[in-house]
């Protein structure tokens, strides 16, 4: 078996931005023909851009998750190209509010758990098709620390991301037999367009809660996607990886007595 990356071929939804932008340069760097896709194509032009500088190759679909046909239709059209569709990295995703349960409007729910859920289940129905036939392929969702959590007046968000939980250990079993992997990241607070008003108001803080002190970089989630991507790990499906610098293990006691043992505590 070929156990490297090289000249296959990935449909990277949300690839323009943040996080998905970092995974399509990670997988092109590793010699993967990167399909960035989203809706927004000048952004998603940047994206091949940079990784034509890195010396990688890429190609822009424009797409909307939630349109079944469109996403028929940008699959076909890759796998007409190409003969084959080897990664899917489901990413694409949008939030709302900050807005408590009892007062989201339903057309914010709705919107919210149809890009996530509804987005991943219409990537995975026409990608899993061709992935059988070849009897190879690997699947990465990007679920959220929110989906195990909850997230305060982000309730949509968080039912989501739970949801993409469930949707990745079915998908495992269904797909294992066919040589498919599907496995799911769960990404702490990451640097992004998404972030950006959060990380200024809070970013301080977050990283004092954060066992590796810092802020996660797209980069991050990106070396995660790119492992369960390799050919090499085709014994790992089913699995969710938390990509948080160890926020999720942290409480607020854990860093009051960090500062006390470390004698940082009154300075
Ligand atoms: P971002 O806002 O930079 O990127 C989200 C991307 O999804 C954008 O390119 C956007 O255009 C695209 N998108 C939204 N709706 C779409 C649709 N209907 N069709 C196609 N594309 C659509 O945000 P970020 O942070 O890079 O988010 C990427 C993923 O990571 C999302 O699923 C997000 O929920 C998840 N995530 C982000 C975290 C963070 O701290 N930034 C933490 C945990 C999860």
């Amino acid at each position: 078996m070929n156990n490297t990356l090289q000249g296959q071929v990935a449909l990277v939804t949300g690839g323009n931005s943040g996080i998905g932008r970092g995974i399509c340069l990670d997988l092109a760097k590793k010699g993967v023909k990167v399909m960035v896709a989203g809706r927004n194509t000048t952004k998603s032009q940047e994206t091949k851009a940079l990784i034509e500088e890195a010396q990688g190759f890429a190609e822009v679909y424009r797409l909307d998750v939630t349109d079944a046909d469109n996403v028929h239709n940008v699959v076909q059209e890759i796998y007409k190209k190409y003969g084959r569709i080897d990664i899917l990295v489901s990413n694409a995703g949008n939030t709302t509010g900050p807005l408590f349960t009892h007062n989201t409007p339903y057309e914010e729910w709705d919107n919210v758990l149809k890009t996530h859920l509804y987005g991943a289940f219409n990537c995975v129905k026409e990608c899993a098709e061709i992935m059988q036939e070849k009897k190879y392929g690997r699947i990465v969702i990007t679920s959220s620390l929110a989906g195990i959590h909850g997230l305060t007046a982000q309730s949509s968000y968080a039912v989501a991301k739970s949801g993409l939980v469930g949707l990745t250990y079915t998908l495992a079993k269904e797909l294992g037999p066919s040589g498919i992997t599907v496995n799911a990241v769960q990404p702490g607070f990451i640097d992004t367009p998404m972030t950006e008003q959060q990380l200024q108001m809070c970013g301080e803080q977050w990283k004092n809660e954060t066992p590796m002190r810092r802020i996660g970089q797209p980069q991050d989630v990106a070396t995660a996607v790119s492992f369960f991507c390799s050919p090499e790990t085709e014994f790992i499906t089913g699995v969710v990886m938390r990509v948080d610098g160890g926020f999720m293990l942290n409480l607020s006691v854990d860093t009051l007595l960090y500062k006390f043992a470390s004698g940082e505590f009154g300075k």
